[in-house]
Parts: structure tokens; C-alpha cells; sequence
């Protein structure tokens, strides 16, 4: 069973944008797109810059899937499954992350 933890409210998110949360001693970047009413978590950390910087990436798809780009070396990497699209031995851990009576809950276990 899950463990969820309270991270905000929806109003501290940022329409299509990133914000940074502590979970758990883990730097999460939180990505919300109210139009299609989706939000990803994704391990702040750049693999490659090897900083703690996704939270400020941009998003967008490739080729449908969602994704955010390292702001320092341009990176891609998949919100749906934290997968590198330019490396595909780097993968990012991702997280559950859910609205829930206007509240933003992430569980960090499986
Ligand atoms: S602590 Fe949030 S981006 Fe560095």
C-alpha cells in the first residue's frame, strides 16, 4: 500500500511549470498542466549537470509523451517514466502523484 504524503495546496503549483518540494529527503520537481488536468513528479536531480535543477526545466511532449528538459545541457526526460530520451541507460526515478480534495500528495514508494 502506498504511503501518501502531503506536499501543497494546488494553488502553490505553477500552471505549466515547475516547482521543487522536499520529500522525504528527496528533491522532487513537481509538474502540473491544469489543461489536461496532469501532474508528474519526477527526481529533481540532472543526471548530467549533476545539480538539482529539473524544477526549472521546460516542459513539453515528444512525440506525445511528456516530458521536461534540463535547463543546463538540454537534456529530454520523460515525466511519464523518468527515461532519458538522448541516453537510454539514464533513467530518472519518478513518483505517484495525485490532486485530492484540492490538497498535492506524492508517495515515494512503489
Ligand atoms: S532546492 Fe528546489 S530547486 Fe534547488
Amino acid at each position: 500500500m502506498s504511503k501518501w504524503i502531503d506536499i501543497c495546496a494546488v494553488t502553490d503549483l505553477q500552471a505549466d511549470s515547475g516547482v521543487c518540494a522536499l520529500v522525504d529527503g528527496k528533491q522532487v520537481a513537481i509538474f502540473y498542466m491544469p489543461k489536461n488536468n496532469a501532474i508528474y513528479a519526477i527526481d529533481n536531480y540532472d543526471p548530467f549537470g549533476k545539480v538539482h535543477v529539473l524544477s526549472r526545466g521546460l516542459i513539453g511532449d515528444i512525440k506525445g509523451e511528456p516530458m521536461v528538459s534540463s535547463p543546463l545541457y538540454k537534456q529530454h526526460f520523460s515525466l511519464k517514466t523518468g527515461q532519458c530520451f538522448e541516453d537510454e541507460t539514464v533513467k530518472n526515478d519518478i513518483y505517484a502523484i495525485r490532486i485530492e480534495n484540492d490538497r498535492v500528495e506524492i508517495s515515494t514508494e512503489g
